[in-house]
């Protein structure tokens, strides 16, 4: 595998526009849980027995906020209880190194942010969970670990409203701006799209490596499993993010 490393690496150090795709198996080698596969948080029912995605859904939050923010919670709980890695880090000095070099993250742990990752060039699909704000008067709350301690949901201080994370719930519109921000981009085109620790559940996911794979860019696949792009991508490097991201870099 180091041989097709170092010929990725080549292509990325000679590329100017490089968009880096991430998915929750970037964060799994933080200790976060995915949300498909072994150990994915949507394998099962909730023990209310609704699927998780009706308990972490847009409508949900609505008819019963206490039972959304359980499930929300334990997202919390689980980012805040860890933190980047040696993946997001080499994500990060990437996108120093090259100007051009552009990051489409689905996770909401806000772990490219507290890499370092250039927040101008990072476009989080799925909002982020934190600063929460309140959907009656729209004040921001910063303490989101303070109010994972008490009961659910985390009310407003100031009207006593219920809170909310800034991310996409399940049946919730993506964020305009973001999505405004990834066709403008896609539309000026990549020469390298790398993927990192996603299952490409999502068509705006996949249609980054479909149109840069037909403009003749390099897609590569970085994932110990096969998923839906494996066959769409020139290159599948099957190994875990956290191994293969840092040696990337180093031949950079
Ligand atoms: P998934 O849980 O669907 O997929 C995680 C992928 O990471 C799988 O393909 C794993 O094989 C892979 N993986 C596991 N460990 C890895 C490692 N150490 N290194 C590299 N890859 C690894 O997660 P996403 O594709 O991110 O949306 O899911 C997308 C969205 O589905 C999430 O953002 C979430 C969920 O619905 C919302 O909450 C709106």
């Amino acid at each position: 595998m180091d041989e097709v490393i170092a010929r990725v690496a080549q292509a990325i150090a000679a590329a100017e526009r490089i968009l880096v795709i991430t998915g929750a198996g970037l964060s799994a080698d933080s200790g976060l849980p995915t949300y498909r596969g072994l150990g994915g948080l949507y394998n099962g029912h909730t023990a209310e027995g609704l699927p998780i995605e009706a308990a972490l859904s847009g409508p949900m939050l609505q008819r019963d906020p206490a039972l959304c923010w359980k499930y929300l919670a334990e997202l919390g709980k689980a980012c805040l209880g860890a933190q980047a890695n040696a993946g997001h880090h080499a994500i990060a000095e990437l996108q120093r190194r090259k100007p051009g070099c552009w990051l489409l993250t689905q996770n909401i742990d806000g772990y490219h942010r507290a890499a370092g990752s250039p927040m101008e060039r990072v476009i989080e699909i799925h909002g982020e969970l934190a600063p929460l704000y309140c959907q009656s008067c729209g004040a921001v709350d910063p303490e989101l670990s303070e109010h994972l301690k008490r009961p659910l949901p985390p009310r407003c201080r100031q009207c006593a409203g219920v809170l909310r994370p800034p991310v996409v719930l399940f049946e919730e519109m993506l964020p305009e701006q973001a999505i405004a921000r990834l066709y403008a981009e896609l539309r000026q085109g990549f020469e390298v799209v790398l993927s990192v620790g996603t299952s490409a559940s999502f068509p705006y996911i996949v249609e980054p490596v479909l149109r840069t794979r037909q403009a003749g860019g390099l897609c590569v696949e970085i994932n110990p499993d096969s998923t839906d792009l494996s066959a769409l991508v020139e290159v599948h490097l099957a190994g875990r993010a956290l191994d293969v991201l840092p040696k990337l870099l180093s031949h950079i």
